[in-house]
């Protein structure tokens, strides 16, 4: 028994100092310490001995198992560093490589423009609000004091998609929306697409911008819808420029204006661009019509208020001096990347 344990110990070590995975070596300690090993299997024969033996066989079975439970635990320690130092060269970063640039995108010129103007007007306290771009008759027309067979129906070349379904021609329809379902005071814009039937060429597009502006209160007068739109021309174009208020006609404005600014091409001189004039026109604009606010519920007697609708793709193109507005929707890239 002495000879199979000095064996079963000599070629237990030899192969423990040979092992090179952490996962043989497990398995060695099962072929050997396990409850089905080599060193168990003898430590069970134990009885068949007498009892002067068993003490010193007993002694030198447990110094066996001890050195080679050291053995291994000293071999599976050295094997985890070699392991670990093999996988930290592996995984090494170079902390010193030059990055690869990632490309972001940027925004579309119009959405500059639209933020740029949502900012200006948040400032002045109005709320941004949402419309549908698919409008009823109701809401593009009847409540902005348009009523069916009205002539200024003709001024917008309108999409019909049924006798009462409309895309929408002006985002004036926000308007009614909001006082429809607010109580004055009411300050809010509405930046949307809108559609007509028009031929494209350089200044026309079917689809383009507009941003609707409100404002109705107590005491809301022509002064301060002047007020209001000289202060967002000169955020937006500089305090050089000058504003020109024309009398004009919308059917749920009265009265109605049209505003010009000094065209920002030749400072007034007049140009191509402004067509020899000196101004361009930006915005149509006015007071709230009583019998629209009347149609909302709100009483024309108490509150007034003003509204104004700018083309958004007019303010890119001029405040960027864009020549033609169908840049704006060919998504090329080399135009578009002008403006990150
Ligand atoms: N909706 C008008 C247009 O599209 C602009 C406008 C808005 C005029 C609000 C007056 C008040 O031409």
């Amino acid at each position: 028994m002495r000879e199979q344990l000095e064996q079963i110990k000599a070629s237990a070590l030899r192969e423990i100092g040979a092992c090179g995975s952490l996962k043989a070596l497990d398995a060695l300690r099962v072929n050997y310490l396990g409850k089905k090993g080599q060193l168990t299997a003898i430590l069970k024969q134990m009885g068949k001995l007498s009892a002067e033996e068993r003490p010193a066989m007993g002694q030198l079975a447990n110094d066996v198992r001890k050195e080679l439970e050291e053995a291994l635990a000293a071999r599976q320690e050295a094997l985890r560093e070699t392991e670990l130092a093999a996988r930290l060269e592996e995984e090494r970063l170079d902390v010193t490589m030059p990055g690869r640039a990632k490309k972001t995108g940027g925004l579309h010129p119009l959405s500059l423009v639209t933020n740029d103007l949502i900012d200006i007007f948040q400032s002045m306290g109005f709320d941004v609000v949402d419309g549908p771009e698919v409008e009823t008759d109701h809401y593009l027309f009847e409540a902005l004091n348009l009523p069916k067979d009205h002539p200024a129906r003709a001024m917008q070349d309108t999409f019909y998609l049924g006798e009462n379904l409309l895309l929408r021609s002006q985002t004036s329809s926000a308007q009614i929306r909001v006082m429809e379902q607010r109580k004055p005071p009411i300050r809010m814009v509405c930046p949307g697409r809108v559609f007509r039937a028009d031929e494209v060429d350089a200044t026309h597009s079917p689809v383009f911008h507009q941003m609707e502006g409100l404002v109705v209160d107590k005491g809301v007068t022509m002064c301060d819808l002047k007020g209001c739109l000289e202060q967002f021309v000169h955020e937006i174009y500089g305090p050089e420029t000058q504003v020109r208020f024309r009398p004009s006609f919308f059917p749920f404005t009265e009265p109605s204006v049209e505003v010009d600014i000094t065209c920002s091409e030749c400072g007034g001189k007049g140009c191509r661009i402004c067509k020899g004039t000196g101004w361009i026109e930006i915005l149509g604009a006015g007071m709230v019509h009583p019998n629209v606010l009347r149609g909302c519920g709100i009483d024309p007697e108490v509150y007034s208020g003003f509204a104004f609708g700018v083309g958004l793709d007019r303010l890119a193109i001029t405040r960027s001096k864009i020549s033609d507005i169908r840049l704006l929707f060919e998504n090329d890239l080399r135009f578009l990347e002008q403006f990150n």
